[in-house]
């Protein structure tokens, strides 16, 4: 039995193999054809933060993979009143055939999966959003980019070390621009620097968006300030001034390069208006894909408790 808790436990075959998957199924759904891959499946959904894409997308997918999903927030179940999280996943894990987790720290997503009988999923965490840029990668396919050269520009937070494991793990170039103080966690740094000694991936870190965005084929940003960072938003503002993702900088990227935002957006903040709805395609075509990437993901993981 597999989790699906980071990049980090995957190989870059695996990854592929998910997302070649993913096509798979999705081509089958937009011909109306929803294979029952997970017929009578239950996906537990726990989230201790806000979504909107995540619980949609899980829920429509397993839904179309012939399962059910129970939305469970910590509103609502005893966890968000104290109870052990180790213990709401051997209860949870007893009844349901595979659990998606949003919550704070990686640690308490890696509790849950140590005392789980079902595999996990990484919904989002404080350090990671592996879902996310399974689906960026997906649509990066889709729009064509062969050798993606992909620009981050802002907040060293869970997207950024997301797109660290995902660059290092199959091998692209990624440059990193965050503001002083904002950088990515070292010890994931270091991990996806070790991981792409051997892929030979080209990462690189900095403090100047214009460095990152010139030449890249796809520029990517997120908010500022993620979930559980609002205290922090005015210093932050200030801190991030002049990492706006605007038509200047975007007219250093390649002519044809794409924009991503996992969402949801902050408009003339990380992304002007122009820039966001002049590539609101391939932004919305991402979001759509999260139901695709994920179905591949989920038929993947429950593929392997067969082997
Ligand atoms: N991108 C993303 O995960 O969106 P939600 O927070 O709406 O799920
Ligand atoms: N970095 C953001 C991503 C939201 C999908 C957050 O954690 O809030």
């Amino acid at each position: 039995m597999r989790h699906f808790l980071s990049l980090k436990d995957f190989t870059k075959n695996e990854i592929l193999e998910m997302i070649t998957l993913a096509q798979k199924i999705k081509s089958e759904a937009k011909a109306k054809n929803f294979v029952p891959y997970m017929e009578k499946q239950t996906l537990g959904m726990i989230f201790e933060k806000s979504s909107t894409r995540t619980r949609v997308s899980f829920e429509t997918g397993i839904y179309q993979l012939g399962g059910i999903g129970l939305f469970l927030s910590s509103n609502d179940i005893q966890l968000g009143r104290g109870e052990p999280m180790k213990d709401t996943a051997r209860v949870i894990s007893r009844m349901v055939d595979m659990v998606m987790i949003r919550t704070f720290e990686q640690s308490q997503l890696e509790e849950f999966a140590k005392y789980s009988k079902v595999p996990v999923i990484n919904g989002l965490t404080d350090s990671f959003h592996p879902v996310q840029v399974m689906t960026d990668y997906l649509t990066m396919l889709e729009f064509g980019i062969q050798n993606p050269i992909v620009a981050y520009v802002g907040d060293g937070n869970n997207m950024t070390h997301s797109w660290l494991m995902l660059a290092a793990k199959l091998g692209f170039e990624l440059r990193i621009a965050t503001p002083k103080g904002y950088e990515c966690d070292k010890k994931i740094v270091a991990e996806a620097l070790q991981i792409a000694k051997e892929s030979g991936a080209k990462i690189s870190f900095g403090t100047d968006p214009k460095t990152a965005v010139e030449g890249s084929n796809v520029v990517t940003t997120d908010t500022w300030v993620s979930m559980g960072q609002e205290d922090e938003k005015e210093e932050r503002m200030k801190a991030f001034d002049g990492y706006i993702v605007d038509e200047y900088l975007m007219s250093l990227a390649q002519k044809d390069a794409i924009f991503l935002h996992c969402l949801p957006a902050y408009r003339d903040y990380e992304v002007s208006e122009v820039i966001f709805e002049k590539h609101a395609d391939e932004i919305f075509t991402e979001a759509e894909n999260r139901l695709h990437a994920q179905k591949g993901i989920m038929v993947w993981l429950d593929q392997q408790r067969d082997k």
